[in-house]
């Protein structure tokens, strides 16, 4: 554990990163060892459950010495958890069946193996970096048998190993006082599967190219096209007939230009560029959403582009890299928007910044760890690799962001507003409920949320139940569509609190995008009682801990983005405000 965090540190530092990758290529000559890793046991219907697969009684072969053992960082954060089986398997070499090992139960054994038994528990095995499942036992009539022996058939082409089954035989049942006997039995097959197609068995298109999944992009995309046209339509029109009024000038008759500028959001000029409420927060928001769609966007791709579910947790190494690697677009946007802002607290602002999303993201696995370790899971994270991440946000993440502060403050830090703020702010009038932020923020999440939430099901199902996720091209198209969507209803949202001559749509048009995790987070409560039979404080816990995590990323996101397109919107149409 030690050498592989100090490995991953060393190779942050020097920014060679593949190697996080299992050493080994999978090619095997005739009789070369063939490792079966045994990782984790839990309930079948709490997947994220997991315990180490020897904390059954469960009993290891005679082979004890292996040529390599590797764990990775993404591993532990993951709940991985190989050991070694024990079994000698050899390449291309049937084995009879044979016995590998023996319990003799007592008491408290038995009374581990039935608890598993009724709870559905069931384990996982790697061979060669394929997963592989199996059960434990079967309840029948209220006896409780265990499976003892495991027949594999494995599948080669040419020196690799592409497939491999197992089938679950010889049940025994349980009682206090057996013994038993494991055996395992291995016939080995040519198989005309391709090497790099060994994954597709556990892909399940039936599932992820449902008509459902199509004709749900299809809606959301007409829904864009709609939302786009209605957008640039209503506001072409009410700015034509705006910027007609102001361009007429002097020859306008003065009764209809003071009409024209009693009411609407020209009133406020002179306060819509005025630095926020909590400007602080807000900038290093908007700075951790920059770094946050950019890590979800270069994550999308690199997994479309590389096929990452192949690889053992490479989709967390691959996050956590390309989120330190973008720091300094933290510290550059949240930093110059402080800046233009006239914030004087800028290491406060750094500091926050850098460390808003990490302090999250380890505050949740912090206490879910605490649950992990009461239920000795294996989902607690390892003592190295909390050090190793710590490592990683001082000093990586954060010499990035101050760099990127810097350059923000000099690069891009002066005021560059269409409009003076004038000194003394204007009070806000009173207007209809329907138009106090709060309604507008709570209704600016609902279109956004129609447009993914059938996403959601996939990504949700992929994540809380055993399927791998693996049509990123989706994810990608669902994503963007969701970002036009957001910006597209934060810029009316924005426009409407204009023209009630309320100034406040910086916070409104990010919190106004944001409320779409709001409704994620409700649907995924609903998923969780309708949806998944998970049970259990363990499984409750992280399921929502980690949830609220998701949410609390793609209301950042959202926000942030939505915060970009209605501040274009904004300086565009006041760039057009003559003051006298
Ligand atoms: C594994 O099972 C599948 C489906 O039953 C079968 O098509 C395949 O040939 C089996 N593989 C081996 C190596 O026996």
């Amino acid at each position: 554990m030690k050498k592989s965090n100090l490995h991953i540190l060393l190779c942050f530092g020097l920014f060679v990163c593949r190697a996080f990758a299992d050493e080994h290529d999978h090619k095997y000559e005739d009789k070369d060892e063939v490792v079966l890793w045994m990782n984790t046991v839990g309930p079948y219907h709490n997947r994220q459950e997991t315990y180490a697969y020897f904390s059954l009684p469960f009993c290891v072969g005679s082979k004890t010495t292996i040529n390599h053992y590797h764990e990775t960082m993404s591993d532990a954060l993951q709940g991985v958890e190989l050991e070694f089986s024990g079994l000698d398997i050899e390449y291309k070499s049937d084995i009879q069946k044979t016995v590998y090992c023996g319990v003799q139960l007592n008491e408290e054994k038995y009374k581990a193996f039935v608890y598993a038994v009724k709870n559905h528990y069931w384990y996982q095995m790697y061979i060669d970096d394929l997963p592989i499942w199996g059960i434990v036992g079967e309840v029948t009539d209220s006896n409780y048998y265990i499976w003892t022996h495991k027949k594999f058939e494995m599948g080669y082409n040419e020196d690799q190993i592409v497939d491999v089954n197992i089938t679950s035989e010889d049940k025994v049942l349980l009682t206090p006082s057996t013994k038993l006997t494991f055996t395992y039995e291995v016939t080995w097959r040519r198989s005309s599967i391709k090497f790099k197609d060994r994954f597709d068995k556990y892909l399940d298109p039936s599932f992820f190219q449902h008509r459902i999944h199509w004709f749900s992009i299809f809606n959301s995309f007409m829904m864009v096209i709609f939302l786009v046209g209605l957008v640039s339509m209503i506001l072409m029109r009410t700015l034509r007939k705006d910027y007609a009024r102001y361009s007429k000038d002097d020859d306008i008759d003065d009764m209809e230009r003071d009409l024209g500028d009693e009411y609407g959001w020209k009133q406020v000029h002179g306060d819509v560029f005025r630095p926020t409420s909590h400007s602080l927060l807000f900038c290093s928001l908007i700075g951790a959403g920059h770094q946050l769609t950019t890590v979800v966007f270069s994550v999308i791709t690199f997994a479309i582009l590389g096929e990452l579910y192949t690889e053992r947790g490479s989709l967390l190494s691959t996050a956590i890299f390309v989120y330190a690697v973008t720091s300094p677009l933290n510290g550059f946007f949240g930093g110059s928007l402080y800046a233009r802002m006239g914030g004087k607290l800028w290491i406060r602002q750094m500091l926050v910044s850098a460390f808003l999303l990490p302090a999250l993201v380890c505050g949740t696995a912090f206490l879910i760890n605490f649950i992990a370790i009461y239920y000795h899971a294996s989902r607690a994270i390892p003592f190295g690799t909390m050090v190793a991440v710590t490592c990683i946000c001082l000093f990586v993440i954060l010499p990035l962001t101050l760099v990127g502060t810097v350059l923000g403050r000099n690069l891009s830090g002066q005021p560059d507003h269409p409009c003076r703020v004038n000194a003394v702010p204007r009070p806000i009038p009173e207007k209809k409920w329907f138009m106090e932020p709060g309604v507008i923020i709570l209704l600016g999440g609902v279109l956004p949320f129609a447009s993914i939430f059938i996403e959601m099901y996939f990504i949700f199902t992929s994540f809380w139940a055993y399927k791998i996720y693996y049509v990123y091209g989706f994810m990608l198209l669902v994503f963007l569509i969701l970002l036009i969507v957001v910006v597209c209803v934060t810029i009316v949202c924005a426009y409407f609190l204009l023209n009630a001559e309320d100034y406040r749509w910086q916070w409104t048009s990010f919190l106004c995008a944001a409320s779409t995790a709001l409704y994620v987070y409700f649907y995924a409560v609903y998923y969780f009682f309708f949806k998944t039979k998970m049970y259990g404080l363990f499984q409750t816990a992280f399921y929502f801990g980690y949830m609220a995590l998701f949410s609390g990323g793609l209301a950042v996101i959202c926000g942030t983005v939505g915060y970009i397109g209605t501040s274009l919107f904004v300086k565009k149409i006041y760039s057009t405000v003559k003051i006298d």
